[in-house]
């Protein structure tokens, strides 16, 4: 199956005035892919979302996350995520890692979820490479997607070499690194490129992961912003450009909750 590239992402989207709204401007201006998880709290307005514009599913490719302790029994709780949002998923990522016994209870039961039709392929979410590993030998084919934090500011290298080897999407969250890419700290090394070349400094960064091989996950507030990033997938950057981004430090993690386990 073939993962698309720009997403929206959804996280702390939980306004329950704004979040439909944003979500069915999306769609209208051309979003198709929607990263959600149980964890954000916000299916039943991404469902006002897709529902005001469609009632149904159509072309959408949307994604969510079980959380931990939902691992033990993916089926009953897949099925609530599908409740809760009004329809059947693409792809479901375990969110986090936890014990590999754990691990193993879901993608043992892969194919009792892919056959219920609930959710058409399975991805992981923040793994540590001596786990992913130890899955794909085991599960081989398996696993579709990776979801991990990957932006300019942060060598992901390994992971990334690591998906493509084995032909698994590499899916880049908080690509913006949580907006720290917005500080002038940074942009005043892209200001001259984009003032020659046009695009904004948001979407040099998306470009920047999407020349990488990554699918995109950018979160915005406004439709402005929404538009402004979609249209990263028409920007090409040039040598020039690269070597500047490839020279950012490269060892800023913002999302490392204290249980977070890396390698
Ligand atoms: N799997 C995981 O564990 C995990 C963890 C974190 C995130 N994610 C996914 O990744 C998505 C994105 O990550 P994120 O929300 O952490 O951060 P992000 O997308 O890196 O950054 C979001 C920040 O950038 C700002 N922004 C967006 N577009 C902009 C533009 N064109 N110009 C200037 N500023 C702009 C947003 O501001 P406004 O909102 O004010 O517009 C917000 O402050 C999440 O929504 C979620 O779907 C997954």
């Amino acid at each position: 199956m073939t993962i698309p590239r720009l997403w929206l992402g959804t996280r702390k989207m939980t306004d329950p005035l704004s979040t439909p709204d944003l979500v069915a401007a999306a769609l209208d201006m051309g979003y198709r892919h929607i990263d959600t998880a149980h964890i954000y709290s916000n299916h039943h307005l991404i469902k006002q979302g897709i529902q005001a514009r469609w009632g149904n599913r159509q072309d959408l490719f949307l994604a969510s996350k079980l959380w931990m302790n939902m691992y033990q029994d993916p089926l009953t709780n897949l099925q609530k995520i599908c409740d809760e949002l009004g329809t059947t998923l693409d792809l479901v990522y375990l969110h986090r890692p936890s014990t590999p016994a754990d691990h193993d209870t879901v993608l043992s039961q892969a194919q009792t979820l892919i056959s219920s039709w609930l959710t058409k392929s399975i991805g992981i979410s923040n793994f540590p490479p001596r786990e992913y590993i130890r899955l794909h030998t085991h599960y081989p084919w398996l696993i579709t997607a990776h979801q991990y934090e990957a932006h300019a500011l942060l060598d992901q290298s390994d992971n990334l070499i690591w998906c493509t080897t084995n032909a698994i999407q590499p899916v880049a969250y908080s690509p913006f690194a949580h907006g720290h890419l917005f500080a002038k700290q940074w942009t005043t090394h892209i200001d001259a490129w984009c003032k020659k070349n046009w695009p904004t400094h948001a979407q040099v960064y998306l470009g920047y992961l999407l020349h990488l091989g990554y699918a995109v996950l950018p979160k915005a507030s406004s439709v402005e912003r929404l538009r402004e990033n979609l249209v990263s997938h028409d920007i090409l950057l040039d040598d020039e450009i690269l070597v500047i981004l490839d020279r950012f430090p490269k060892t800023y993690r913002y999302c490392n909750p204290p249980f977070a386990q890396w390698e």
